[in-house]
């Protein structure tokens, strides 16, 4: 396999562009396990951009352009007025898809290396590729060496025939094509794309809770997205188009008041689950419109979260349905990690237990040492997992599966050099 981390003193930077905020962090590789130091942060409010999608390329580049602008500027002593010129970037969970593939090769009875697993893993690749969707992620999960299955490291085994279950996610090209554009026009390049929900995972999530398996979901401003880990892999993802931006529209409707009101009165007194004491609590929400502040309506407490229960449970609900129609079945786990700007609501644990039926807990970033505290909660789980990802995955990326794979035997070799000059 390619080396699994960069080198110590490598720059990097991750672009998160999220429907309610875009982020960016510049960082350099300190030691030889991977680890960050973080030089540069920015975040600014998305522009642009709704429920994951590019809406206005003009608008999502000038967000962009600032965001990046802000990072280099804190990160300018290290990087000497170099501008920044590559960014790992997340595909949005509502863009991408999960398939299982299935691919073999013939070993011929010698010793299993890297390079045979590569071979499976290019091939399935090539069956995948289409103009409509670009490949994302190729992460191989179970092998079998000639009909014996659950092999988790064929490495070094013999055998005739080595089979691979590969997890392939992808994203549809149109959306990508729109996201790469306004990067583009910054005078940034992709090197990488990472799934949101798997980054907000790989940031999040403990090494055990990755290998007995747990579900992660990223709670989102226009998205809610989720990413199922078992034996240290991602295994299955999937997105729903609602998130936290659509709890404080249901507020804003149901109240009469701004947006602006309803973000606020949903930070300060919302609450995911009805309690007791919220009967006799009434809280103040400003008039839609009207000049004077200073008559604003009393409204019961119990109102405000009679607004927001239905919708956050219908959101658990529609990630349960996900769950159970992905086939998965006891391997999703017993366990639920949930992150993201919108996981910060009082009560949400609760509520997520209730529904899903499952331990749930809440996460943020914990792998990425000496993050300013204004981006060190959970909304910034996806942008610090793309570190990780850069770091330590850079073997699931198709590009580099493809580099690195040698044909095998004549035959193969012919049948590269004709795809790639023909
Ligand atoms: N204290 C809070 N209580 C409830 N919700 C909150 C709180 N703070 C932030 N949010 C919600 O978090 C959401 C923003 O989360 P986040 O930054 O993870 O979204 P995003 O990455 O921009 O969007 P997406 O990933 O869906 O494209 C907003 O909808 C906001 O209302
Ligand atoms: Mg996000």
């Amino acid at each position: 396999m390619t080396q699994k981390h960069k080198p110590k003193g490598t720059l990097l930077a991750v672009l998160d562009i999220g429907s309610s905020k875009i982020a960016c962090f510049i960082g350099r590789v300190i030691d030889d396990e991977g680890g960050f130091e973080i030089l540069g942060v920015g975040h600014h409010a998305s522009k642009g951009v709704k429920g994951g999608t590019i809406t206005d390329l003009d608008l999502a580049e000038a967000a962009i352009r600032q965001t990046v602008h802000a990072a280099e500027n804190m990160a300018a002593d290290i990087m000497k007025g170099y501008p920044l010129r590559e960014v790992v970037v997340n595909l949005p969970g509502v863009h991408a898809a999960s398939h299982v593939h299935t691919a073999d090769v013939r070993v011929d009875g010698h010793e299993i290396t890297s390079n045979d697993i590569r071979r499976a893993l290019a091939k399935a690749q090539e069956q995948v590729i289409s103009d409509e969707y670009e490949l994302v992620h190729t992460i191989p999960m179970n092998y079998r060496i000639d009909g014996n299955d659950g092999i988790t490291e064929p490495r070094g085994m013999f055998g005739q025939n080595l089979s691979v279950d590969i997890h392939m996610l992808t994203g549809d090209m149109g959306a990508l094509r729109n996201m790469a554009t306004s990067i583009e026009r910054s005078h940034l390049d992709i090197t990488a794309l990472c799934h949101s929900a798997y980054a907000a995972g790989l940031a999040s999530l403990v090494e055990d809770e990755m290998d007995l398996g747990c579900t992660l979901i990223d709670m989102g401003a226009g998205t809610t997205s989720i990413a199922v880990f078992h034996s240290g892999r991602m295994i299955y993802a999937d997105a729903l188009p609602i998130g936290g931006q659509h709890v404080t529209n249901d507020i804003a409707k149901g109240l009469t008041t701004s947006l602006h009101d309803a973000e606020r009165l949903k930070a300060l007194y919302g609450n995911a689950m009805a309690t007791s004491a919220d009967e006799s609590e009434l809280i103040d929400v400003p008039r839609l419109g009207e000049e004077d502040h200073r008559v604003p309506n009393h409204v019961p407490r119990t109102l405000l979260v009679g607004i927001i229960q239905p919708r956050v449970e219908e959101i658990f609900e529609l990630v349960r349905g996900k769950l159970a129609d992905s086939g998965l079945g006891t391997a999703v786990g017993r366990r639920v990690v949930l992150t993201g700007g919108a996981s910060q609501l009082t009560g949400i644990k609760d509520l997520a237990q209730h529904v899903l039926d499952k331990q749930v807990r809440l996460g943020r970033p914990i792998r990425l040492s000496g993050l300013p505290d204004a981006v060190s909660g959970p909304a910034f789980s996806t942008t610090a997992g793309l570190f990780a990802y850069i770091s330590e995955h850079s073997h699931e990326m198709p590009a580099e599966i493809m580099a690195h794979a040698e044909a095998h035997g004549l035959w193969e070799r012919v049948k590269f050099w004709l795809k790639e000059n023909w």
